[in-house]
C-alpha cells in the first residue's frame, strides 16, 4: 500500500512509521508533504530517501490542484496526517473519502477541534483535572477532529504533575496506534459501517 505522509513540525509519528517493522513489507511511504517550507520532519524524510513537497503558494510549493494530481501520479492509496495543522483541500477529502486518517492527541469527541493541536491539547486536559487521556485515529472529513474514530488507546495520568507529562505519556501511545492502524488498513481490516469504523 502506497501512503502520503503529511506533516508541520517534529516527524516523531512519521519515525515511528518509518521504523515500525510490522510495515516493513505492508507499505511503501512515497512521499511526505507539509505546509512548511522546511521543519524537522522533513529531514527525517531525507534521511530515509523519501520525497519531500510543500504545500502552498510560495515558489517551489505544490498548490492545492498540483497537490491532488501528485497523489494520483504517485499513486498513493492512504493520506496519512501526522501533525499536519491545515485543513485538507475538500477536493482531496471527497476525492479520498475513507483514505486519509489522523493522529490526534486526546480522546476524541473530548478535545478536539479548531486550535486544539499539540500542548493546547495537553493543557486543556491537565486543567480540566482528567484522570485519563490517550490518542486517537480517526478518518478525516471536512471538519477538524470530527471524522469516524479507528482506534483510541487511554492513559492513566491521574498522578501527572503537568502538560508536559501527559505529552510524553500520550505521544507513547500514538506511536503505537497509527502504525497499528496504518497495518489494519493495509491489511484491508477495517471497514465503515454507517458512521463507525469496524474490524474485519
Ligand atoms: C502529535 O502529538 C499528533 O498527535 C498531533 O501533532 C503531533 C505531531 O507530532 N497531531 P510529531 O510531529 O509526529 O512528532
Amino acid at each position: 500500500m502506497n501512503i502520503a505522509v503529511f506533516v508541520s513540525g517534529r516527524g516523531s509519528n512519521l519515525n515511528a512509521i518509518i521504523e515500525s517493522e510490522d510495515l516493513k513489507n505492508l507499505i511503501s511511504i512515497k512521499a511526505v508533504f507539509s505546509d512548511k517550507s522546511d521543519c524537522p520532519a522533513f529531514e527525517i524524510a531525507k534521511k530515509n530517501s523519501i520525497p519531500t513537497f510543500s504545500i502552498g503558494k510560495t515558489e517551489g510549493s505544490l498548490s492545492s490542484d498540483k497537490l491532488f494530481s501528485k497523489l494520483i501520479e504517485l499513486e498513493i492509496d492512504l493520506i496519512v496526517l501526522a501533525g499536519y495543522l491545515k485543513l485538507i483541500p475538500g477536493e482531496i477529502v471527497s476525492k479520498f473519502k475513507h483514505r486519509i486518517i489522523n493522529i490526534h492527541p486526546a480522546l476524541l469527541p473530548s478535545f478536539g477541534g479548531k486550535g486544539m493541536y499539540g500542548m493546547n491539547v495537553h493543557k486543556a486536559v491537565f486543567e480540566a483535572s482528567s484522570k485519563v487521556s490517550g490518542a486517537t485515529v480517526h478518518f478525516i472529513d471536512e471538519e477538524y477532529d470530527k471524522g469516524i474514530i479507528i482506534a483510541q488507546k487511554s492513559v492513566d495520568i491521574s498522578d501527572v504533575q503537568s502538560a508536559e507529562e501527559i505529552a510524553s505519556k500520550v505521544l507513547k501511545i500514538e506511536h503505537e496506534i497509527l502504525p497499528f492502524v496504518i497495518k489494519k488498513i493495509a491489511e484491508g481490516k477495517v471497514k465503515v459501517e454507517g458512521s463507525r469504523a469496524v474490524y474485519t
